[in-house]
């Protein structure tokens, strides 16, 4: 944090606002531009909505737990994490990764949506799993309607399993509180649902184009008037679909085609959706592949032509980098880098266990404290790895160990998890802490355990009753997708807290898609002899760098 302060201190004013998008309220009043990514971190499949004065950003998780998360802010720039839809994902038992061949990396929560509906004060999240069964969660009682925006307490609860696949569905509550949902690939389809917005009334197809082109990702508005669908033709397309009424006849206009992006070696902006502001301004949110990390948020402003179609507002014929910023605003949300203590009742919404946790294994006690929860020598397998995005384009995140409590075979450190993934850590054999980096662990392309990785070097080994060890990564997310330039991280570790180590070579990272999500930083314990043992997180810190 320090060090983007002191960066953007020498910087101009414009780019002082971006490099330090979230430090003190007095900088951030004078921010007039934004620059693109808003949120350089993975949040892909991105609906925002606008309730009151606050913006919330719903986005895909997989098999990641909780999922769904709901980030919050006030301009569209600036963003934070403030909760979950899903709590537990609740699609089936492979979500609590059971075993080596029960688990559900990849399945999961892909595009789905939210929305307020203002008459009965309820958020919806709607999401269709593995192309079978649609999960509709609720947040009820939340007074975000009568209080702009602000809800005090995110009540989500699993309401109801429609037994019908809403695919890449987008939400939308009528004017006259109607609920109708768009969805489908290649062929996109309408649902009218009940009153209470959890079970369907009616649907049929509305759009399908002349050549049969492979489209997803709806969204669905209403604006002046017109019906609105916005569709996908991945990666690299976003159409417009505009009707008189939710069942069609939909006319059809792109509005972006293989425009080129604000970053170098990232994908096109594709796939988003549109968010008025109270001064009724518009914006198009999209995400662009930026693989090794992940899906990241660029925002650009929208304007309506007389007959309802919306323009991209471009920078000649590209994305824009930067923009004038959407809301003027002195409300702010908590910055994405900084450290955290495990101080409170539960954990921060910036944390996602990979598959649901066994919650008999961890606790808040001071610090994190992770009990081993599986008996294997695969971390694919381990149960209760704690993720966290990576903030690019580069940033280092530190966990301070106690590991004195580690018992004989168990391995736990800090990882740079993925499905080609390395990490540093501790083995603990008999009585002594052997300090190593891993790399090569992998899953293959369906996703099985491929290799459980090397030890491709070794460190002192420490004391037994070490209560106090640093483990770092730091990574190098920029963009490097569709390129045979491999970005590294590199692992370090310290015994004080200052003087870092590096340990092992600079793991390359893989460009690839299909996992979907990017890399991630996370910390592990397991057990390879017997389960009993347990380390403490103290913190976790991550920095920009
Ligand atoms: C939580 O939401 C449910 C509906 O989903 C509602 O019945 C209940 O009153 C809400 N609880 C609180 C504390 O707001
Ligand atoms: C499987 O692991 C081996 C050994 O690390 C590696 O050479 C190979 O590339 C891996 N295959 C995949 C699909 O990751
Ligand atoms: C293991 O990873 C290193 C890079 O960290 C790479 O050079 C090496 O080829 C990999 N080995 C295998 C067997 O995949």
């Amino acid at each position: 944090m320090r060090l983007s302060l002191a960066v953007a201190i020498v910087s101009s004013l414009w780019s002082l606002s971006v490099a330090s998008p979230l430090s003190a309220g007095s900088l951030k009043e004078r921010a007039t531009t934004f620059t693109n990514p808003v949120l350089w971190e993975d949040y892909p499949d991105l609906e925002v909505i606008r309730v009151g004065d606050a913006f919330y950003y719903t986005s895909s998780t997989f098999a990641f737990s909780p999922g769904a998360p709901v980030l919050k802010s006030y301009d569209l720039v600036n963003w934070a994490p403030v909760s979950h839809s899903v709590s537990t994902l609740n699609f089936g038992s492979k979500y609590n990764l059971n075993s080596a061949t029960d688990r559900a990396y990849v399945k999961g929560i892909w595009a789905s949506s939210l929305r307020y509906r203002e008459s009965n004060d309820m958020f919806y999240w709607m999401g269709c799993v593995e192309s079978g069964k649609t999960y509709v969660w609720t947040a009820g009682g939340t007074g975000a309607g009568k209080n702009n925006g602000e809800v005090s307490n995110w009540n989500w609860t699993a309401a109801a399993t429609i037994n019908k696949c809403y695919y890449d569905n987008g939400l939308l509550v009528d004017d006259d509180d109607t609920m109708y949902v768009a969805y489908g690939n290649t062929k996109i389809m309408v649902a009218q649902l009940s009153k209470d917005g959890l079970s369907e009334v009616k649907s049929q197809q509305v759009y399908v184009s002349s050549d049969n082109a492979y489209i997803e990702g709806s969204r669905m508005y209403k604006v002046n008037g017109f019906y609105y669908i916005f569709v996908t033709k991945p990666a690299n397309e976003e159409w417009v679909l505009k009707s008189q009424s939710p069942w069609g006849p939909y006319e059809m206009q792109v509005l972006v085609a293989s425009i080129a992006g604000p970053l170098t070696s990232a994908g096109y902006a594709h796939q988003g959706g549109i968010v008025g502001t109270k001064d009724n301004k518009w914006y198009y949110v999209a995400f662009m592949d930026s693989y090794p990390g992940g899906r990241i948020p660029v925002a650009a402003p929208i304007t309506w032509t007389s007959d309802g179609w919306p323009q991209l507002v471009k920078d000649g014929s590209a994305w824009g980098k930067t923009y004038p910023m959407p809301v003027q605003t002195t409300k702010t949300v908590p910055s994405p880098v900084g450290t955290d203590n495990f101080e409170g009742s539960a954990l921060s919404h910036e944390w996602e266990w990979n598959h649901n946790p066994d919650n008999s294994k961890w606790k808040l006690a001071g610090g994190l404290q992770l009990q081993t929860a599986t008996l294997t020598n695969d971390l694919f397998t381990a149960r209760n790895t704690l993720t966290h995005r990576i903030i690019g384009p580069k940033s280092s995140g530190t966990f301070r160990l106690d590991i004195s409590q580690m018992k004989d075979g168990d391995h736990a450190g800090a990882a740079l998890f993925r499905d080609i993934a390395a990490y540093i850590g501790i083995h603990k054999d008999g009585s002594s802490a052997k300090l190593v980096m891993v790399n090569n662990l992998s899953l293959s392309t369906t996703w099985a355990t491929n290799a459980t990785g090397t030890v491709a070097a070794t460190g002192p080994t420490l004391a037994s009753g070490t209560t106090d060890l640093w483990l770092r990564v730091q990574a190098d997310i920029t963009p490097a997708f569709g390129s045979s330039t491999q970005r590294t991280t590199t692992f370090w570790y310290s015994t004080d807290g200052s003087k870092f180590t590096q340990l092992g070579s600079p793991f390359p990272m893989t460009n690839a898609w299909q996992f979907f999500t990017g890399y991630r930083f996370a910390v592990f314990n397991h057990a390879t002899k017997a389960l009993g043992g347990s380390i403490m997180v103290k913190s976790f810190t991550m920095e920009k760098l």
